[in-house]
């Protein structure tokens, strides 16, 4: 029996989609607005899900304070009110799309849980487009 935990949080951040090898044009044409040289921001809002057996002891999946605190320390303090292409390190050479934060976030959360745990990173960069990736 495996019971999927899920916590939301929320970041503003701003950012550029753009290619440093592609001309001003060609990144207008394929990344339209959000390629403005001058940067945009987006409410991004995050669901963070954790897939495992419930332990017998506690009743719990996982403590859900103790995933408050990763995403806290991971996300929040990472890329709130930050530039994603200027003040985070990850996206100085990937480009800071929904789906590349998605991936980075994973990436940072994974590694702080127990093994036996899968989880699922669903990133909403507006109310109607979200991407989700869960490590495959
Ligand atoms: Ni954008």
């Amino acid at each position: 029996m495996r019971v999927t935990v899920s916590r939301k949080a929320h970041f503003n951040a701003a950012h550029r989609l753009y290619r440093k090898d592609w001309s001003d044009a060609k990144n207008i044409e394929v990344f339209g607005k959000c390629s403005n040289p001058n940067y945009h921001g987006h409410n991004y809002e995050l669901i963070v899900s954790v897939t495992g057996k419930i332990d017998t002891e506690t009743g719990y999946v996982i403590d859900i304070k103790i995933l408050k605190d990763i995403i806290k320390t991971e996300v929040e303090d990472s890329f709130d009110h930050k530039n994603l292409n200027v003040e985070v390190p990850e996206f100085k050479e990937l480009n800071p799309t929904a789906e590349n934060i998605a991936v980075v976030i994973y990436n940072k959360i994974k590694p702080k849980l127990e093994s036996a745990l899968d989880v699922e990173i669903t990133l909403f960069e507006t109310p109607r487009n979200f991407v989700t990736y869960s490590g495959q």
